[in-house]
């Protein structure tokens, strides 16, 4: 960009300046989940702090750290000198020989996790983590084929195996899951349990059974494993604490391997170093995939860890997987420094403290806006909102995934007075960096406030100002 030549007008049209001319993104570029025509997003300039600064001059607090990865916030100073320093030593080298930052890593992992004797393969970000670790257990328990039993309403990435591991209406369209070996079960959706519970903890526990039940169907030697989200990044359903453990139980007890999907909820976004420690031992899954927080998003990065068991089932097969980038020194090197400020910075804790303060903030606002139906989550700085038309019916705002027009209008209301809110159809997503100063986070939850009120009218008794 040649900065003098742009002004404000033009640098709020996102684009570079070649020969004086404006080559300007939204002409050049594909943007995902998206419609092309539609697009209407801001240009990122820089960042510090849960704070991102616009091309336009503007500085926004981000409550969505992005996708839910930015967990160290924007340009953490110890991640860019990182990257810094592995440049100058390393940029590069295939992960089919060795790198020291990629072995401090899968140490440091393997230690975390307390995955002792086990180990670690690093891929480029989450779909490609769950791809490879289903490709992995199937070839560990000598079951190239072996059905994968994933849910509804869970979300594991956008490549073609990932789609079809995610019970998402944007995936379905696209890949026929039967075709590559996944089913599905219902989630433990408590707030609408498809199993017809009206309690969190039974809808937990028959969702438990499902998976057995559906194991028992195909018949345990043909199932491979069960992927699951300890607790879902695209919206927020987390189970009873009986749930996790169910499920480790029921799988174990058929010899099938239980992979966590963690991309989004470990790294203390959920208020743990992986969300499957809050229930301790008896939550231990076999494997577990990781991306997003795993370097705080500055640069990609996922891994599949595996326990020892299945580790050491590959000590003498060719492992049939890899990509060029995989295991790259100059991600590894961020997320050793990314474990590093987690630890130091004793963001986990925060995160778990802030979390639990956010979510009584929520429901408080929930007392005052009828617009709310459920809160979920709130371990760590992780909290997800249900908006309904009809609090008593548990009526949708929209039917899913439309976005209603009232949440369109109070996402760019909040976005003009600084705010970023992540949402998806009738959700409203707050997760801000671990490091969000507390008040601005206070800040957000007023700006909310009067905003539910005023696109909200009807369903709301709080203030509209
Ligand atoms: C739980 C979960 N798994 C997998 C993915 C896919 O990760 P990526 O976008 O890095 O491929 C996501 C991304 O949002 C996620 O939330």
């Amino acid at each position: 960009m040649v900065g003098n030549e742009v002004g404000p007008a033009q640098r709020a049209e996102a684009g570079v300046f070649r020969g004086g001319r404006l080559i300007a993104e939204r002409e050049s570029v594909l943007h995902s989940w998206c419609t092309q025509s539609q697009w209407d997003a801001p240009t990122v300039v820089g960042g510090e702090g849960a704070r991102l600064r616009l091309a336009d001059g503007r500085s926004i607090l981000d409550m969505s750290s992005l996708a839910e990865c930015s967990n160290l916030g924007h340009q953490h100073p110890r991640l860019v000198a990182a990257i810094r320093a592995q440049a100058e030593r390393l940029c590069f080298v295939t992960n089919a020989w060795g790198a020291e930052p990629r072995a401090e890593l899968a140490a440091r992992l393997l230690e975390l996790s307390g995955f002792h004797g086990g180990r670690v393969f690093f891929t480029l970000g989450g779909a490609d983590a769950n791809e490879h670790a289903i490709k992995i257990v199937r070839q560990a328990l000598g079951r190239p084929r072996g059905v994968v039993i994933a849910r509804d309403r869970s979300y594991h990435g956008a490549t073609y195996l990932a789609m079809a591991l995610s019970g998402d209406t944007r995936s379905r369209a696209q890949v026929d899951p039967d075709a590559l070996g996944v089913s599905h079960v219902e989630p433990p959706y408590a707030y609408r349990c498809p199993y017809g519970s009206t309690s969190e903890a039974e809808c937990g526990e028959r969702a438990a059974a499902a998976v057995e039940e559906r194991i028992l169907r195909f018949g345990a030697d043909r199932v491979a494993a069960v992927i699951m989200e300890p607790n879902a990044g695209s919206n927020g359903i987390v189970a009873a604490a009986s749930y996790w453990p169910a499920l480790r139980s029921r799988t174990s007890r058929h010899g099938v391997v239980l992979i966590a999907d963690e991309v989004m909820s470990a790294f203390g976004r959920c208020g743990e170093w992986f969300a499957w420690q809050r229930y301790g031992e008896a939550g231990r899954p076999d494997a577990m995939t990781l991306a997003k927080g795993l370097t705080g998003a500055a640069v990609p990065l996922g891994a599949v860890v595996l326990s020892r068991e299945l580790a050491a089932r590959l000590d003498d097969v060719v492992l049939a997987t890899g990509l060029t980038y995989c295991g790259h020194p100059l991600s590894c090197a961020a997320g050793v420094a990314a474990l590093a400020a987690y630890e130091e910075e004793r963001l986990i804790e925060r995160s778990r403290e802030l979390g639990a303060r956010l979510r009584r903030e929520v429901e408080r606002l929930a007392e005052r806006h009828r617009v709310i139906g459920d809160v979920r989550g709130g371990h760590g700085l992780f909290v997800v909102v249900e908006l309904v038309a009809d609090r008593a019916t548990r009526e949708p705002l929209a039917p899913w995934p439309e976005t209603p027009a009232a949440l369109r209008r109070l996402l760019a209301e909040a976005m003009e007075q600084g705010v970023s809110f992540g949402s998806r159809g009738n959700l409203l997503f707050l997760a801000p960096p671990l490091v969000v100063e507390e008040r601005d986070l206070a800040d957000a939850l007023a700006l909310l406030d009067r905003l539910l009120g005023r696109c909200f009218p009807g369903l709301s008794d709080g203030p509209t100002a």
